[in-house]
C-alpha cells in the first residue's frame, strides 16, 4: 500500500479525491489535512469529516490548518461549490472532532515518522499550498518523510480563477513559490496536475445515477449529478479525484518534465505557473536563478481515471 496524505479545500471535487483516497486498496490514507479557499476553513473541515464518515473512514485523522493564504485575502468558490462547499446536498454532517493539531503539526508528525520507518509518503496537495509552505518553512525536515508530491494546481495552457492562474496556485502565490523552491532544493520529485487535465475525467450522468447501494456511492452520485445540474452538462468532472487516480493509476498519466515557476507580481498574471517548455539549451542559457524541475501533466486517459473511480466509490 502507497501511504498518503491529501490536503484539501473540501469542496466538491475534493470530495471526489477523498472518497477515492479513503477507499482504494492500494492506498494507505495517513491523514487528511484542511486549509481555506474554496469555502471557509471551517466548512471545509466539516464537510472533510463528513466525506470521511460517507466513506466508512472515521478512523483517519483530519487536522485544521490556515484559515487565509500567506498574503492575499482568501476569495471562496461558492458560486462552484455551493454555500456549503459540498453541492448543498444537506447531506448528514459529521460531528466528530478534527485532530487537536494544527495541520503543519499533524502533517510534521506523520511525515516524521514516515522518515523514521522508511514508509514515505506521496503528500496529495489539492488546494492553496498555505499549510505546505508553513510546513516547509517551519519543519524542513519533515520533508525527509516525502516520498513525492502530487499536487493539483497551475496550468501551462489559460487559467480559470484568472486568465493567467488557476484557483490553488492563485489563492496563494507566495505558498506555490516557497513549495516549489523547497522541491528543487530538496530534490523532491513532483507531478503537476493542472487545468490541462483537470477537466478531462468526467462520469456521466448514467453513470452517477447508478451509483447506489452504499453511502460512498450514494454521496459519489449525489456529487456528480449536482454538479452536473450547476454546470447544465451530461455528467461532470472528478476534478481533483484525477490527481489521486495519478497516484493510484500513474501510466494513466503523461507527463514531461519541465522548469515550472510561479508568477509573484503582474496585475494580470500573477498566481501563473510559467511551464518553460523551450528547448533545453536556451533554459540552460537563461540568466536568472534555476527553477525546480516538475513532471507536468500534458494528458490523461479521461475513460480510465473515470472508470477507476467508478469501480472504487461504488
Ligand atoms: O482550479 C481547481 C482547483 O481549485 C480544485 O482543487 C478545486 O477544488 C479548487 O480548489
Ligand atoms: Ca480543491
Amino acid at each position: 500500500m502507497k501511504p498518503v496524505i491529501l490536503d484539501v479545500d473540501t469542496g466538491v471535487d475534493d470530495a471526489c479525491a477523498l472518497l477515492l483516497a479513503a477507499r482504494h486498496p492500494d492506498l494507505d490514507l495517513k491523514a487528511v489535512t484542511c486549509v481555506g479557499g474554496n469555502v471557509g476553513i471551517d466548512d471545509v473541515v466539516r464537510n472533510t469529516l463528513t466525506v470521511l464518515e460517507a466513506a466508512g473512514r472515521p478512523d483517519v485523522p483530519v487536522a485544521r490548518g490556515a484559515a487565509v493564504p500567506l498574503i492575499q485575502p482568501v476569495h471562496a468558490a461558492r458560486h462552484v461549490h455551493g454555500e456549503d462547499g459540498l453541492g448543498d446536498l444537506d447531506w448528514p454532517r459529521s460531528t466528530r472532532s478534527p485532530d487537536p493539531r494544527h495541520a503543519v503539526e499533524l502533517l510534521r508528525d506523520v511525515l516524521r515518522d514516515a522518515a523514521a520507518t522508511g514508509e514515505l509518503v506521496t503528500l496529495v496537495p489539492l488546494a492553496p499550498m498555505t499549510n505546505i509552505a508553513l510546513l516547509l518553512r517551519t519543519y524542513p525536515d519533515a520533508a525527509r518523510g516525502l516520498r513525492e508530491i502530487v499536487f493539483m494546481g497551475g496550468a501551462a495552457g489559460i487559467g480559470n480563477a484568472t486568465a493567467a492562474a488557476e484557483f490553488n496556485i492563485w489563492s496563494d502565490p507566495g505558498a506555490a513559490a516557497i513549495v516549489l523552491a523547497a522541491v528543487r532544493e530538496l530534490e523532491i520529485p513532483t507531478t503537476m496536475y493542472g487545468l490541462d487535465v483537470f477537466h478531462d475525467v468526467v462520469v456521466t450522468l448514467d453513470q452517477a445515477r447508478a451509483l447506489s447501494g452504499s453511502q460512498s456511492a450514494e454521496l459519489a452520485g449525489q456529487l456528480i449529478i449536482k454538479r452536473s445540474e450547476r454546470y447544465q452538462s451530461d455528467g461532470a468532472g472528478i476534478g481533483d479525484g484525477g490527481a489521486v487516480c495519478a497516484v493510484i493509476d500513474p501510466a494513466g498519466l503523461t507527463t514531461q518534465e519541465y522548469p515550472v515557476r510561479v508568477e509573484l507580481s503582474g496585475e494580470w498574471s500573477r498566481g501563473r505557473t510559467i511551464v518553460d517548455t523551450r528547448p533545453a539549451i536556451d533554459v540552460a542559457h537563461d540568466p536568472r536563478a534555476p527553477a525546480a524541475t516538475v513532471r507536468v501533466a500534458t494528458a490523461v486517459d479521461g475513460k480510465r481515471y473515470a472508470e477507476l473511480w467508478l469501480a472504487t466509490v461504488s
